[in-house]
Protein backbone atom coordinates (compact mmCIF):
# COMPACT_ATOMS: atom_id res chain seq x y z
CA UNK A 1 0.00 0.00 0.00
CA UNK A 2 1.37 3.77 -0.77
CA UNK A 3 2.65 5.20 2.40
CA UNK A 4 0.57 8.51 1.40
CA UNK A 5 -2.72 6.70 1.01
CA UNK A 6 -5.73 8.30 2.12
CA UNK A 7 -3.68 11.73 2.25
CA UNK A 8 -4.91 14.52 0.11
CA UNK A 9 -3.05 17.27 -0.24
CA UNK A 10 -3.86 20.88 -1.28
CA UNK A 11 -2.32 20.44 -4.84
CA UNK A 12 -0.48 18.34 -6.39
CA UNK A 13 1.82 19.44 -9.13
CA UNK A 14 3.13 18.09 -12.57
CA UNK A 15 6.04 19.39 -13.55
CA UNK A 16 9.04 21.11 -12.15
CA UNK A 17 10.20 23.64 -14.26
CA UNK A 18 9.79 27.09 -13.74
CA UNK A 19 6.09 27.72 -13.51
CA UNK A 20 5.46 23.93 -11.44
CA UNK A 21 8.30 24.36 -8.84
CA UNK A 22 7.24 28.52 -8.31
CA UNK A 23 3.58 27.14 -7.76
CA UNK A 24 5.25 24.80 -4.96
CA UNK A 25 7.18 26.93 -3.30
CA UNK A 26 4.61 29.88 -3.00
CA UNK A 27 1.98 27.45 -2.30
CA UNK A 28 4.26 26.19 0.79
CA UNK A 29 4.93 29.98 1.98
CA UNK A 30 1.32 29.78 2.11
CA UNK A 31 0.84 26.96 4.04
CA UNK A 32 -0.52 24.39 1.67
CA UNK A 33 0.25 20.84 1.68
CA UNK A 34 2.07 20.32 -1.62
CA UNK A 35 2.89 17.23 -3.69
CA UNK A 36 5.74 17.92 -6.74
CA UNK A 37 6.17 15.81 -9.30
CA UNK A 38 9.03 15.54 -11.66
CA UNK A 39 10.54 13.13 -14.30
CA UNK A 40 13.49 14.28 -14.70
CA UNK A 41 15.87 17.00 -13.18
CA UNK A 42 14.57 20.17 -10.86
CA UNK A 43 14.76 23.41 -12.31
CA UNK A 44 13.20 21.78 -16.15
CA UNK A 45 14.40 23.24 -19.35
CA UNK A 46 15.51 27.09 -17.84
CA UNK A 47 17.88 25.56 -15.31
CA UNK A 48 19.31 22.61 -17.64
CA UNK A 49 18.26 23.30 -21.21
CA UNK A 50 17.43 26.40 -21.51
CA UNK A 51 17.79 30.20 -19.85
CA UNK A 52 20.98 29.48 -17.58
CA UNK A 53 23.42 26.97 -19.95
CA UNK A 54 22.69 29.41 -22.61
CA UNK A 55 23.35 32.71 -20.89
CA UNK A 56 26.51 30.84 -19.86
CA UNK A 57 27.82 30.04 -22.97
CA UNK A 58 26.78 33.68 -24.37
CA UNK A 59 29.05 35.25 -21.41
CA UNK A 60 31.65 33.12 -22.49
CA UNK A 61 30.87 34.32 -25.45
CA UNK A 62 31.47 37.73 -24.57
CA UNK A 63 34.20 36.92 -23.22
CA UNK A 64 36.25 35.76 -25.80
CA UNK A 65 35.04 39.00 -27.89
CA UNK A 66 36.91 40.79 -25.65
CA UNK A 67 39.86 39.05 -25.21
CA UNK A 68 39.65 39.16 -29.45
CA UNK A 69 38.75 42.67 -29.44
CA UNK A 70 40.63 44.17 -26.60
CA UNK A 71 43.02 46.09 -28.70
CA UNK A 72 40.55 48.91 -29.43
CA UNK A 73 40.65 49.23 -25.45
CA UNK A 74 44.66 49.10 -25.47
CA UNK A 75 45.12 46.32 -24.23
CA UNK A 76 47.34 43.47 -25.39
CA UNK A 77 46.33 40.04 -25.24
CA UNK A 78 45.84 37.16 -27.94
CA UNK A 79 42.90 35.03 -28.05
CA UNK A 80 44.24 31.65 -28.88
CA UNK A 81 41.01 30.09 -29.41
CA UNK A 82 37.58 28.42 -27.59
CA UNK A 83 38.17 25.40 -25.22
CA UNK A 84 35.14 23.60 -25.26
CA UNK A 85 35.15 21.16 -22.81
CA UNK A 86 36.03 24.04 -20.08
CA UNK A 87 33.39 26.08 -21.00
CA UNK A 88 31.37 23.78 -20.91
CA UNK A 89 32.82 22.63 -17.39
CA UNK A 90 32.17 26.18 -16.42
CA UNK A 91 28.95 26.48 -17.65
CA UNK A 92 27.74 22.68 -16.10
CA UNK A 93 29.19 24.01 -12.60
CA UNK A 94 26.83 26.94 -12.78
CA UNK A 95 23.68 24.68 -13.43
CA UNK A 96 24.75 22.47 -10.77
CA UNK A 97 25.15 25.65 -8.03
CA UNK A 98 21.46 26.36 -8.90
CA UNK A 99 20.39 23.05 -8.91
CA UNK A 100 21.46 22.34 -5.38
CA UNK A 101 20.08 25.50 -4.43
CA UNK A 102 16.94 24.89 -5.71
CA UNK A 103 16.97 21.30 -4.19
CA UNK A 104 17.22 22.57 -1.01
CA UNK A 105 14.82 25.13 -1.16
CA UNK A 106 12.14 22.85 -2.21
CA UNK A 107 13.45 20.22 0.68
CA UNK A 108 13.61 23.47 3.40
CA UNK A 109 9.75 24.13 2.32
CA UNK A 110 8.59 20.49 3.44
CA UNK A 111 7.54 19.93 0.10
CA UNK A 112 6.84 16.10 -1.18
CA UNK A 113 8.95 15.44 -3.99
CA UNK A 114 8.32 13.11 -5.77
CA UNK A 115 10.53 11.59 -8.55
CA UNK A 116 9.16 9.72 -11.79
CA UNK A 117 6.51 10.09 -14.86
CA UNK A 118 3.53 11.38 -13.69
CA UNK A 119 0.29 11.28 -15.09
CA UNK A 120 -3.38 12.67 -14.59
CA UNK A 121 -5.42 10.26 -14.08
CA UNK A 122 -8.62 12.02 -12.24
CA UNK A 123 -9.89 15.71 -11.94
CA UNK A 124 -7.77 15.55 -8.13
CA UNK A 125 -5.47 12.74 -8.89
CA UNK A 126 -1.72 12.23 -10.36
CA UNK A 127 0.01 8.53 -10.60
CA UNK A 128 3.32 8.44 -10.36
CA UNK A 129 4.70 4.33 -10.95
CA UNK A 130 1.36 3.15 -9.45
CA UNK A 131 1.24 5.24 -6.92
CA UNK A 132 -2.00 7.89 -6.85
CA UNK A 133 -1.65 11.44 -5.06
CA UNK A 134 -4.81 13.21 -4.22
CA UNK A 135 -4.66 17.33 -4.19
CA UNK A 136 -7.55 19.35 -3.80
CA UNK A 137 -6.11 20.89 -6.57
CA UNK A 138 -3.65 19.72 -9.87
CA UNK A 139 -1.88 21.90 -11.76
CA UNK A 140 -0.17 20.88 -14.75
CA UNK A 141 3.18 22.12 -15.77
CA UNK A 142 4.98 19.79 -18.05
CA UNK A 143 6.48 22.35 -20.19
CA UNK A 144 7.75 22.38 -23.56
CA UNK A 145 10.51 20.31 -26.09
CA UNK A 146 11.97 21.49 -29.14
CA UNK A 147 10.08 21.29 -32.57
CA UNK A 148 11.03 20.56 -35.93
CA UNK A 149 9.71 20.70 -39.40
CA UNK A 150 7.81 17.58 -40.93
CA UNK A 151 10.26 15.29 -42.42
CA UNK A 152 13.00 17.33 -40.37
CA UNK A 153 14.55 14.58 -38.39
CA UNK A 154 16.61 15.28 -35.48
CA UNK A 155 19.72 13.09 -35.25
CA UNK A 156 21.31 15.13 -33.25
CA UNK A 157 24.45 15.01 -35.10
CA UNK A 158 24.99 17.14 -38.00
CA UNK A 159 20.93 18.14 -37.16
CA UNK A 160 20.48 19.30 -33.96
CA UNK A 161 18.05 21.07 -31.49
CA UNK A 162 19.55 23.48 -28.62
CA UNK A 163 19.11 20.27 -26.21
CA UNK A 164 22.23 18.74 -28.45
CA UNK A 165 23.71 21.76 -29.10
CA UNK A 166 24.13 22.94 -25.57
CA UNK A 167 26.34 19.41 -25.01
CA UNK A 168 28.99 19.77 -28.28
CA UNK A 169 32.54 19.64 -27.42
CA UNK A 170 33.35 21.37 -30.11
CA UNK A 171 32.93 24.58 -31.93
CA UNK A 172 31.19 23.41 -35.24
CA UNK A 173 33.63 25.87 -38.63
CA UNK A 174 30.06 26.35 -40.02
CA UNK A 175 26.65 25.85 -38.93
CA UNK A 176 23.15 26.85 -40.58
CA UNK A 177 20.51 28.32 -37.60
CA UNK A 178 16.69 27.77 -39.12
CA UNK A 179 14.97 30.11 -37.37
CA UNK A 180 15.64 33.60 -36.41
CA UNK A 181 13.31 34.00 -33.47
CA UNK A 182 15.42 34.10 -29.99
CA UNK A 183 16.95 30.38 -29.55
CA UNK A 184 18.40 30.97 -33.44
CA UNK A 185 19.66 34.24 -32.69
CA UNK A 186 21.40 33.61 -29.24
CA UNK A 187 23.22 30.60 -30.36
CA UNK A 188 23.85 32.07 -33.82
CA UNK A 189 25.58 34.65 -31.58
CA UNK A 190 27.75 32.66 -29.55
CA UNK A 191 28.99 30.66 -32.21
CA UNK A 192 30.05 33.69 -34.40
CA UNK A 193 31.88 34.73 -31.18
CA UNK A 194 33.47 31.19 -30.79
CA UNK A 195 34.73 31.55 -34.58
CA UNK A 196 32.14 29.55 -36.66
CA UNK A 197 30.80 30.75 -39.73
CA UNK A 198 26.82 31.02 -39.35
CA UNK A 199 24.19 31.55 -41.37
CA UNK A 200 20.63 32.10 -40.29
CA UNK A 201 17.68 31.53 -42.23
CA UNK A 202 14.23 32.87 -41.56
CA UNK A 203 11.19 32.49 -43.27
CA UNK A 204 9.21 36.06 -42.03
CA UNK A 205 11.01 38.77 -43.49
CA UNK A 206 12.95 40.22 -40.45
CA UNK A 207 15.56 38.28 -37.01
CA UNK A 208 13.50 38.78 -33.89
CA UNK A 209 10.20 38.70 -35.73
CA UNK A 210 8.12 39.46 -32.85
CA UNK A 211 10.23 42.88 -31.64
CA UNK A 212 9.11 46.14 -33.10
CA UNK A 213 10.66 46.30 -37.09
CA UNK A 214 13.17 49.00 -35.97
CA UNK A 215 14.62 46.81 -33.11
CA UNK A 216 14.76 43.82 -35.21
CA UNK A 217 16.85 46.17 -38.52
CA UNK A 218 19.20 47.03 -36.10
CA UNK A 219 19.89 43.90 -34.91
CA UNK A 220 20.25 42.73 -38.30
CA UNK A 221 22.35 45.78 -38.90
CA UNK A 222 25.13 44.40 -36.18
CA UNK A 223 24.70 40.84 -37.35
CA UNK A 224 25.92 41.86 -40.57
CA UNK A 225 28.78 44.28 -38.85
CA UNK A 226 29.40 40.63 -37.41
CA UNK A 227 29.65 38.60 -40.54
CA UNK A 228 26.95 36.21 -39.55
CA UNK A 229 24.89 35.85 -42.73
CA UNK A 230 21.11 35.42 -42.47
CA UNK A 231 18.52 34.91 -45.47
CA UNK A 232 15.12 36.62 -44.57
CA UNK A 233 12.10 35.93 -45.93
CA UNK A 234 13.28 32.08 -47.09
CA UNK A 235 11.49 28.92 -46.11
CA UNK A 236 13.42 25.67 -45.88
CA UNK A 237 13.10 22.95 -48.56
CA UNK A 238 15.03 20.59 -47.59
CA UNK A 239 18.31 19.04 -46.36
CA UNK A 240 20.55 16.51 -47.85
CA UNK A 241 23.55 15.27 -45.34
CA UNK A 242 26.98 13.78 -46.01
CA UNK A 243 29.78 12.42 -44.12
CA UNK A 244 30.86 15.97 -43.49
CA UNK A 245 27.73 17.97 -42.64
CA UNK A 246 24.70 19.45 -44.46
CA UNK A 247 23.40 20.94 -47.21
CA UNK A 248 20.02 23.21 -46.68
CA UNK A 249 18.06 24.07 -49.68
CA UNK A 250 15.88 26.79 -49.40
CA UNK A 251 12.22 27.76 -51.81
CA UNK A 252 14.05 30.13 -53.33
CA UNK A 253 16.62 28.18 -55.06
CA UNK A 254 19.56 29.02 -53.11
CA UNK A 255 21.63 26.72 -51.15
CA UNK A 256 23.85 26.72 -48.34
CA UNK A 257 27.14 23.90 -46.96
CA UNK A 258 27.52 23.41 -43.47
CA UNK A 259 29.06 21.47 -40.89
CA UNK A 260 25.42 21.44 -38.48
CA UNK A 261 22.10 22.47 -38.85
CA UNK A 262 20.45 24.16 -35.53
CA UNK A 263 16.60 23.71 -35.80
CA UNK A 264 15.06 26.77 -33.87
CA UNK A 265 11.56 26.97 -35.23
CA UNK A 266 9.90 26.51 -32.01
CA UNK A 267 9.32 25.23 -29.13
CA UNK A 268 6.03 22.86 -28.39
CA UNK A 269 3.63 21.83 -25.27
CA UNK A 270 4.57 18.32 -23.51
CA UNK A 271 0.91 17.35 -22.95
CA UNK A 272 0.46 13.75 -25.15
CA UNK A 273 -0.24 10.86 -23.06
CA UNK A 274 -0.01 12.41 -20.07
CA UNK A 275 -3.87 11.30 -19.78
CA UNK A 276 -4.99 15.56 -19.99
CA UNK A 277 -7.13 14.64 -22.72
CA UNK A 278 -9.03 11.62 -21.04
CA UNK A 279 -9.48 13.44 -18.10
CA UNK A 280 -11.43 16.24 -20.28
CA UNK A 281 -8.58 19.21 -19.92
CA UNK A 282 -9.86 21.93 -23.15
CA UNK A 283 -7.08 21.36 -25.68
CA UNK A 284 -5.76 23.39 -28.17
CA UNK A 285 -2.81 22.45 -31.18
CA UNK A 286 -1.53 20.46 -28.10
CA UNK A 287 -1.62 23.38 -25.64
CA UNK A 288 -3.68 23.33 -22.65
CA UNK A 289 -6.28 26.02 -22.58
CA UNK A 290 -6.83 27.82 -19.31
CA UNK A 291 -8.65 31.40 -18.30
CA UNK A 292 -6.87 34.76 -17.06
CA UNK A 293 -6.22 32.91 -14.02
CA UNK A 294 -4.72 29.88 -15.17
CA UNK A 295 -7.65 27.68 -14.69
CA UNK A 296 -8.36 24.68 -17.20
CA UNK A 297 -12.11 23.88 -18.06
CA UNK A 298 -11.94 21.45 -15.28
CA UNK A 299 -12.18 23.52 -12.23
CA UNK A 300 -9.59 21.67 -10.14
CA UNK A 301 -6.83 21.72 -12.94
CA UNK A 302 -4.73 24.31 -13.47
CA UNK A 303 -1.73 24.67 -15.98
CA UNK A 304 1.12 27.26 -16.52
CA UNK A 305 4.13 27.45 -17.83
CA UNK A 306 5.31 26.52 -21.65
CA UNK A 307 2.57 23.93 -21.66
CA UNK A 308 -0.38 27.11 -22.26
CA UNK A 309 -0.76 29.34 -25.12
CA UNK A 310 1.31 32.35 -23.53
CA UNK A 311 4.55 33.50 -23.73
CA UNK A 312 7.58 31.10 -23.59
CA UNK A 313 9.30 32.39 -20.70
CA UNK A 314 11.01 30.99 -17.56
CA UNK A 315 9.92 34.53 -16.10
CA UNK A 316 6.19 34.10 -17.66
CA UNK A 317 5.99 30.66 -15.75
CA UNK A 318 7.29 31.74 -12.75
CA UNK A 319 4.88 34.62 -12.62
CA UNK A 320 1.75 32.20 -13.37
CA UNK A 321 2.78 29.41 -11.16
CA UNK A 322 2.84 31.96 -8.07
CA UNK A 323 -0.45 33.36 -9.29
CA UNK A 324 -2.21 29.89 -9.35
CA UNK A 325 -1.20 29.31 -5.75
CA UNK A 326 -2.08 32.78 -4.55
CA UNK A 327 -5.36 31.75 -6.22
CA UNK A 328 -5.62 28.23 -4.34
CA UNK A 329 -4.73 29.76 -1.07
CA UNK A 330 -7.42 31.83 -1.31
CA UNK A 331 -6.14 35.19 -2.11
CA UNK A 332 -7.03 37.25 -4.67
CA UNK A 333 -4.35 37.82 -7.47
CA UNK A 334 -4.33 39.55 -10.35
CA UNK A 335 -4.40 38.67 -13.89
CA UNK A 336 -1.11 38.86 -15.75
CA UNK A 337 -0.39 41.48 -18.29
CA UNK A 338 1.29 39.65 -20.79
CA UNK A 339 2.46 42.51 -22.41
CA UNK A 340 3.89 43.79 -19.56
CA UNK A 341 6.19 40.77 -19.21
CA UNK A 342 9.86 42.15 -20.29
CA UNK A 343 11.30 39.92 -22.97
CA UNK A 344 14.95 39.88 -24.06
CA UNK A 345 17.00 38.31 -26.43
CA UNK A 346 20.66 37.91 -25.03
CA UNK A 347 22.47 38.23 -28.16
CA UNK A 348 25.38 40.43 -29.10
CA UNK A 349 24.24 43.19 -29.21
CA UNK A 350 21.21 42.59 -26.71
CA UNK A 351 17.08 43.35 -27.77
CA UNK A 352 14.78 44.06 -24.77
CA UNK A 353 11.81 45.23 -24.90
CA UNK A 354 8.30 45.61 -22.39
CA UNK A 355 4.62 46.77 -23.41
CA UNK A 356 4.09 46.72 -27.54
CA UNK A 357 5.17 47.87 -30.81
CA UNK A 358 5.00 50.57 -32.66
CA UNK A 359 2.83 48.91 -35.48
CA UNK A 360 0.41 47.54 -32.75
CA UNK A 361 -0.19 50.73 -31.07
CA UNK A 362 -1.08 52.28 -34.37
CA UNK A 363 -3.63 49.61 -34.40
CA UNK A 364 -4.77 50.28 -31.61
CA UNK A 365 -5.24 54.39 -30.97
CA UNK A 366 -4.73 55.24 -34.61
CA UNK A 367 -1.52 56.62 -36.93
CA UNK A 368 -2.15 59.70 -35.45
CA UNK A 369 -2.66 58.76 -32.37
CA UNK A 370 0.65 57.60 -31.63
CA UNK A 371 3.93 59.30 -30.71
CA UNK A 372 7.87 57.78 -30.68
CA UNK A 373 11.27 58.87 -30.04
CA UNK A 374 14.36 57.16 -30.42
CA UNK A 375 17.28 57.71 -28.71
CA UNK A 376 20.56 56.71 -30.09
CA UNK A 377 23.21 55.38 -27.63
CA UNK A 378 25.83 57.22 -29.71
CA UNK A 379 24.87 59.88 -27.50
CA UNK A 380 25.36 58.14 -24.34
CA UNK A 381 28.53 58.05 -22.37
CA UNK A 382 28.88 54.66 -20.77
CA UNK A 383 27.36 53.12 -24.15
CA UNK A 384 30.78 54.71 -25.96
CA UNK A 385 32.57 53.43 -23.50
CA UNK A 386 31.36 50.17 -24.27
CA UNK A 387 31.76 50.62 -28.12
CA UNK A 388 28.05 49.26 -28.45
CA UNK A 389 25.41 50.93 -31.03
CA UNK A 390 21.62 51.11 -30.85
CA UNK A 391 18.96 53.13 -29.28
CA UNK A 392 16.07 53.11 -26.69
CA UNK A 393 12.76 54.15 -28.49
CA UNK A 394 9.55 54.94 -26.90
CA UNK A 395 6.19 54.41 -27.99
CA UNK A 396 3.61 56.48 -26.14
CA UNK A 397 -0.42 56.56 -26.54
CA UNK A 398 -0.47 60.42 -28.14
CA UNK A 399 -1.25 62.68 -24.79
CA UNK A 400 -1.12 59.32 -23.17
CA UNK A 401 0.97 57.01 -21.07
CA UNK A 402 4.36 55.35 -22.44
CA UNK A 403 2.93 51.68 -23.71
CA UNK A 404 5.90 50.22 -25.37
CA UNK A 405 9.86 50.45 -24.75
CA UNK A 406 12.07 48.93 -27.17
CA UNK A 407 15.44 48.80 -26.90
CA UNK A 408 18.73 47.46 -28.80
CA UNK A 409 22.84 47.36 -27.71
CA UNK A 410 25.02 45.51 -25.43
CA UNK A 411 23.68 44.99 -22.01
CA UNK A 412 20.59 46.98 -22.26
CA UNK A 413 18.30 43.58 -20.96
CA UNK A 414 19.39 44.92 -18.16
CA UNK A 415 17.03 48.41 -18.56
CA UNK A 416 14.67 46.57 -18.79
CA UNK A 417 14.00 46.17 -15.60
CA UNK A 418 13.34 50.27 -15.42
CA UNK A 419 11.72 50.40 -18.56
CA UNK A 420 8.75 47.75 -17.19
CA UNK A 421 8.09 49.88 -14.12
CA UNK A 422 7.79 52.49 -16.66
CA UNK A 423 5.03 50.44 -18.64
CA UNK A 424 3.28 49.56 -15.61
CA UNK A 425 2.92 52.22 -13.91
CA UNK A 426 1.72 53.74 -16.75
CA UNK A 427 3.86 56.56 -16.86
CA UNK A 428 3.63 59.88 -18.86
CA UNK A 429 6.96 60.82 -20.44
CA UNK A 430 7.15 64.46 -17.79
CA UNK A 431 6.98 61.33 -15.07
CA UNK A 432 10.19 60.00 -15.62
CA UNK A 433 12.17 63.14 -17.07
CA UNK A 434 11.50 64.43 -13.91
CA UNK A 435 13.89 61.43 -12.62
CA UNK A 436 17.85 62.10 -12.40
CA UNK A 437 19.53 59.18 -13.71
CA UNK A 438 23.27 58.08 -12.45
CA UNK A 439 25.67 59.45 -14.74
CA UNK A 440 27.40 57.47 -16.69
CA UNK A 441 24.75 54.85 -17.04
CA UNK A 442 23.54 53.14 -20.11
CA UNK A 443 20.03 53.91 -17.66
CA UNK A 444 20.65 57.21 -18.69
CA UNK A 445 19.70 56.54 -22.22
CA UNK A 446 16.38 55.88 -20.66
CA UNK A 447 16.18 58.82 -18.78
CA UNK A 448 17.16 60.89 -22.02
CA UNK A 449 14.86 59.44 -24.70
CA UNK A 450 11.69 60.29 -21.76
CA UNK A 451 12.94 64.14 -22.09
CA UNK A 452 13.44 63.99 -25.10
CA UNK A 453 9.39 62.46 -25.31
CA UNK A 454 8.79 65.14 -22.89
CA UNK A 455 10.32 68.10 -25.34
CA UNK A 456 12.93 68.87 -23.34
CA UNK A 457 15.89 66.45 -24.91
CA UNK A 458 19.22 67.21 -23.19
CA UNK A 459 22.24 65.55 -25.32
CA UNK A 460 19.59 64.60 -28.40
CA UNK A 461 20.46 66.16 -31.83
CA UNK A 462 16.92 67.22 -32.83
P1 LIG B 1 10.50 31.40 -32.00
O1 LIG B 1 9.08 31.15 -32.25
O2 LIG B 1 10.94 32.59 -31.23
O3 LIG B 1 11.28 31.50 -33.40
C1 LIG B 1 11.19 30.52 -34.41
C2 LIG B 1 11.43 31.19 -35.75
O4 LIG B 1 11.50 30.19 -36.77
C3 LIG B 1 10.30 32.15 -36.13
O5 LIG B 1 10.84 33.43 -36.35
C4 LIG B 1 9.72 31.50 -37.39
O6 LIG B 1 9.27 32.45 -38.31
C5 LIG B 1 10.90 30.68 -37.93
N1 LIG B 1 10.50 29.56 -38.79
C6 LIG B 1 9.50 28.68 -38.55
N2 LIG B 1 9.42 27.80 -39.58
C7 LIG B 1 10.37 28.12 -40.47
C8 LIG B 1 10.78 27.60 -41.73
N3 LIG B 1 10.16 26.56 -42.27
N4 LIG B 1 11.82 28.17 -42.40
C9 LIG B 1 12.44 29.25 -41.83
N5 LIG B 1 12.09 29.79 -40.65
C10 LIG B 1 11.07 29.24 -39.97
O7 LIG B 1 11.08 30.04 -31.38
P2 LIG B 1 12.52 29.69 -30.78
O8 LIG B 1 13.53 30.72 -31.12
O9 LIG B 1 12.76 28.28 -31.20
O10 LIG B 1 12.27 29.75 -29.22
C11 LIG B 1 11.25 28.96 -28.60
C12 LIG B 1 10.70 29.68 -27.39
O11 LIG B 1 11.65 29.77 -26.37
C13 LIG B 1 10.26 31.09 -27.74
O12 LIG B 1 8.99 31.34 -27.21
C14 LIG B 1 11.28 31.95 -27.09
O13 LIG B 1 10.76 33.20 -26.69
C15 LIG B 1 11.74 31.10 -25.91
N6 LIG B 1 13.10 31.46 -25.58
C16 LIG B 1 13.32 32.62 -24.91
C17 LIG B 1 14.60 33.05 -24.64
C18 LIG B 1 14.80 34.36 -23.98
O14 LIG B 1 13.87 34.89 -23.41
N7 LIG B 1 16.00 34.94 -24.02
C19 LIG B 1 15.77 32.26 -25.04
C20 LIG B 1 15.42 31.10 -25.80
C21 LIG B 1 14.12 30.72 -26.02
Amino acid sequence: MADNAGTVYDVVILGGGSGGYACALRAAQLGLQVVLVEKGELGGTCLHRGCIPTKALLHAAEVADSSRESEQFGVRSTFEGIDMPAVNEYKDGVVARLYKGLQGLVKSRKITYVEGIGRLVGPTTVEVDGQRYEGRHVVLATGSAPKSLPGLELDGRLIVSSDHALRRDSVPASVVVLGGGVIGCEFASVWRSFGAEVTIVEALPHLVPLEDEQASKALERAFRKRKIGFELGARFAGVEKSDTGVKVSLENGKTIEAELLLVAVGRGPVSQELGYEQVGVEMERGFVKVDAHCQTNVPTISAVGDLIPTLQLAHVGFGEGIMVAERLAGLDPAPIDYDGVPRVTYSEPEVASVGITEARAKEKYGDDGVETVTYDLAGNGKSQILKTAGFVKLVRQKDGPVVGIHMVGSRVGELVAEAQLIYGWEAYPDDVAQLIHAHPTQTEAVGEAHLALAGKPLHAHS
